[in-house]
């Protein structure tokens, strides 16, 4: 089989110095600074996982346990952070896993990463934009401006309910995110530094005022027996909550989708994975003890759980009910945005190796933004926000980004024995044990995952790769070396 693979040039792996050596060549502004990539990663990861998924996993899965749901998941992508900070120091481009699954494992698992790498950051963009629709939606409600359920909602359902007709709240926002992304990286920044200002201060606005409100009760019990709704609680629902609210921790490797427009990358790189992991599991945690300590767990299983607090509290902070909700929907957009700048930067790397066609390399001549990737992927997006709900696309973006994950986990620690003479600025400590660690429990969480949303990831995986071999496999820059 290896053998079969190796003829077909599936196994041609481009070499370090060459890809390291192209991107001298790509002109891109070099603007942002390590405090700019903190907040991109910020502004990347605190979202739907928090303000959406965090209630369903308390309510369904884990009871108040639900914050040893986020340690274990913020230990196990403190663990990939470590890597990704190595590779992103020593191959400073924008690829992020495709480039550094280039150098190490060849040309097909690659171009596998970039199809979950699409998963990722397209469907997930698709995603946060239905959380952004349905805080939105809520707030006008406040206000008194109702909006037709057939026009908020999804047409598919996986429970066999009845949905919409198409959700436009959750287009609208991809459609007016990507124009902003066309028009430059400098708006699009601008934009992302006041959206994560804006998210950051309604959270800390909600822990002050919420945890005053603490009823220790409903702490009691921390770790519920087996008798939830879907026969979860006890220590095995503590796991499933972690690969729920895992949703919640991606982000913080898009980071490594700036390097070529950060200044300094080489140093800069690893303090904005690590330094906006470390600031969002800080978050997660204070966030999820004051939100079941609040609000007893049964009640979580809404689609705004912070607002709900807010309401447990009492008629006598209804005023900061919108205060919250318009945070929320700060939040969501700067996700949003981040993912769907990550994407088109993934696409012209790969258009720039062969393995897209050419036209997602191309830069536009006035805003120096890959515009047609641009233009696709916010289709792309668009679509799936419109058409389907947050539980199935979640699903999806956590098992293609898991699997990511894993692979990245385990070519740190083959570049280690493949490459031991490169300048690696920086260096994952405990090397065996953070990639072997990261690898094992990204896989396990994988597992953890519905059996539908596998065979839906296995039929992406498989078009995508008769793609590679009918199309991109000969398209390829290396396929004539
Ligand atoms: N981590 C991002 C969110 O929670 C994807 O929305």
């Amino acid at each position: 089989m290896l053998k079969l693979l190796g003829a077909l040039g599936a196994l041609r792996k481009r070499p370090l110095e060459k890809i390291i050596g192209d991107v001298n060549g790509v002109k891109l502004e070099r603007r942002l600074t390590a405090w700019n990539l903190i907040l991109l990663g910020i502004g990347a990861i605190i979202g739907a996982g928090i303000f959406v998924f965090a209630g369903k996993g308390a309510a369904s899965y884990a009871g108040p346990a639900i914050v040893i749901s986020f340690m274990i998941s913020g230990l196990a992508c403190a663990f990939t952070g470590l890597c990704y900070a190595e590779f992103a120091a020593m191959i400073p481009v924008s690829g992020s896993a495709y480039t550094y699954a280039y150098a190490t494992f060849g040309e097909l698992i690659a171009f596998v990463i970039g199809l979950c790498l699409v998963l990722e950051f397209l469907v997930s963009s698709g995603t946060v934009a239905v959380g952004w629709s349905g805080y939105t939606v809520s707030l006008l409600k406040d206000f008194g401006i109702m909006l037709p359920d057939a026009f908020t909602h999804a047409p598919f359902t996986l429970d066999g309910s009845v949905g919409g007709i198409i959700n436009l709240p959750a287009m609208f926002i991809v459609f007016v995110l990507t124009i902003l992304l066309i028009i430059g990286i400098k708006a699009s920044a601008f934009f992302n530094n006041i959206a994560v200002f804006i998210k950051i201060s309604v959270i800390i606005f909600f822990l002050i005022i919420t945890c005053q409100y603490l009823n220790i009760a409903n702490w009691t019990p921390f770790i519920p027996n087996n008798t939830g709704v879907f026969g979860e609680y006890g220590y095995s629902g503590i796991f499933k909550g972690a690969a729920v609210v895992f949703f919640a921790y991606i982000g913080f490797d898009s980071v490594s989708t700036a390097a070529q427009e950060s200044k300094n990358p080489q140093r800069d790189l690893p303090i904005g994975i690590l330094g906006s992991l470390f600031v969002c599991t800080i978050v997660y945690i204070l966030v999820s003890l004051v939100l079941t300590g609040v609000v007893g767990y049964q009640e979580l299983n809404v689609p705004d759980p912070i607002a709900v607090a807010i309401d447990k509290i009492g008629p006598a902070m209804g005023w900061a009910r919108p205060i919250i909700k318009i945070g929320a929907i700060a939040g969501l957009s700067s996700v949003i945005l981040v993912q769907l700048l990550a994407q088109p930067r993934i696409f012209m790397t790969m258009a720039n190796d062969g393995l897209m066609p050419v036209k997602f390399g191309k830069i536009h001549p006035k805003f120096k933004t890959p515009y047609f990737g641009s233009i696709v992927t916010g289709a792309c997006s668009m679509l799936l926000a419109g058409l389907f709900p947050i539980g199935v696309l979640g699903e999806m973006v956590c098992l293609g980004t898991l699997l990511i994950f894993t692979i990245v986990c385990l070519g740190i620690l083959i570049m280690r024995y493949t490459s031991p003479n490169i300048n690696r600025p920086f260096k994952t400590p405990w090397v065996h044990v953070v990639s072997i660690g990261g690898a094992l429990i990204s896989f396990l969480q994988m597992l953890a995952l519905s059996g539908t949303i596998w065979l839906v990831f296995i039929g992406w995986l498989i078009f995508g790769i008769g793609y590679y071999f009918l199309y991109a496999r000969t398209k390829s820059k290396l396929h004539s070396c």
